[in-house]
């Protein structure tokens, strides 16, 4: 179906956007990057878990996913050409004590936002999808054809949305794009964006917090069936990401059918070489200690994202595990 709404032909390069949670990590630093591109941006946050100071105050409409009727309010200001989707929580553990808040916020959040689109006769929309709708997978790398299998009610909170999603194609001809990123790391090059989480739950952010306070970082089981006993991730570069999305956006609004890819460079690292790779970009040693494992944590999870590079053209450039930790090191070293 053509889109009902739309600001721009296929060669404007002003397209219009409207990017939800676009006050958090990965949504400030991919605003940053269709900007630079030439594109229009408006951001969708209630900044429940995002930051004012992230987003340029007249791009900024504060509303909730749930407010289906506001939503309505701010697609309905000038046409768009697609929605970006990144608004959720994101705390797997948090997702094991209060599932409802992940299903009421994350599920019933998107399905408002789908709502809204019909209402509003947006037909694109870019999905946060995430590994986590794989649980523990039968192969590594994982291609997209892994069944689903979500360990935890985050991941399943996302699996729910995918599937609306191929509904919301079949039937109202909304086409989609589910980005499902692996370890989102590192910050923008020129330090304007980067990753503040409270609580902050992901590795890298930690490690440093262990650097510049002394207090050791625990790390979750030094025993796993990898070669130095600790989980392996595919750590991808956030504005690697931010470039997916921009490709995803583009293969919509020219015409693209509903996908899913996988976001992730297909190499992985373990604990310990996050560690080591701090210490050498730093110069600083690092307090840690073990813990046990955690529940639900695969030893290894690897991207195969050949199929968002051959039919996207998409590939990562800034991923390499230096790159990740010096652009992070440094938003973390930012003068306020
Ligand atoms: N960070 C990762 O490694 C990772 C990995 C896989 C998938 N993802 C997905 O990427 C997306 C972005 O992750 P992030 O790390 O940038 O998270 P983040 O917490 O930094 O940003 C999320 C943003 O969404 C906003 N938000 C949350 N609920 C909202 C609601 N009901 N209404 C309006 N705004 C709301 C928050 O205020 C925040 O600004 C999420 O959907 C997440 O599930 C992240």
């Amino acid at each position: 179906m053509a889109p009902v709404n739309s600001s721009s032909s296929d060669n404007s390069p002003a397209r219009r956007i409207l990017v939800t949670g676009g006050a958090g990590y990965i949504g400030s630093n991919t605003t940053l990057q269709l900007l630079d591109a030439g594109y229009e941006v408006v951001v969708a946050d209630n900044l429940s878990r995002g930051h004012r100071a992230a987003v340029d105050p007249a791009r900024l409409r504060e509303v909730d996913l749930l407010d289906t009727e506001g939503l309505v309010r701010v697609m309905s200001e000038k046409p768009l050409d697609a929605v970006i989707h990144f608004a959720a929580y994101i705390a797997v553990g948090e997702s094991m004590k209060t599932p409802e808040t992940y299903f009421h916020n994350n599920t019933a959040g998107s399905l408002s936002l789908l709502t809204a689109m019909i209402r509003t006769g947006v037909r694109h929309v870019v999905f946060s999808s995430t590994a986590a709708v794989y649980g523990m997978p039968t192969t590594v790398p994982i291609p997209e054809s892994e069944p689903y299998a979500p360990v935890n009610a985050y991941g399943e909170s996302k699996v729910m949305v995918e599937k609306m999603l191929d509904w919301f194609d079949r039937i109202h001809g909304l086409r989609s794009v589910c980005l499902r990123y692996f370890n989102a790391s590192g910050a923008d090059p020129d330090c304007r964006a980067g990753e503040s989480h409270d609580p902050e739950t992901h590795l890298i952010p930690l490690i440093f917090r262990a650097v510049q306070t002394g207090t050791p970082v625990t790390l979750f089981g030094d025993d796993y069936p990898t070669p130095d006993g600790t989980c392996i991730r595919d750590y991808i570069h956030v504005s690697d990401l931010a470039r997916a999305h921009i490709v995803a956006v583009e293969s919509l609004v020219k015409g693209g059918a509903s996908k899913k890819y996988n976001v992730g460079t297909g190499r992985g690292y373990s604990v310990r070489e996050v560690l080591q790779a701090v210490e050498a970009v730093t110069g600083k040693p690092v307090p840690y200690q073990f813990g046990p494992r955690r529940d639900g944590d695969p030893p290894t999870l690897v991207a195969d994202s050949t199929r968002l590079q051959s039919e996207l053209g998409w590939k990562p450039v800034d991923s390499e595990l230096t790159r990740i930790v010096e652009t992070a090191w440094r938003w973390a070293n930012r003068k306020a």
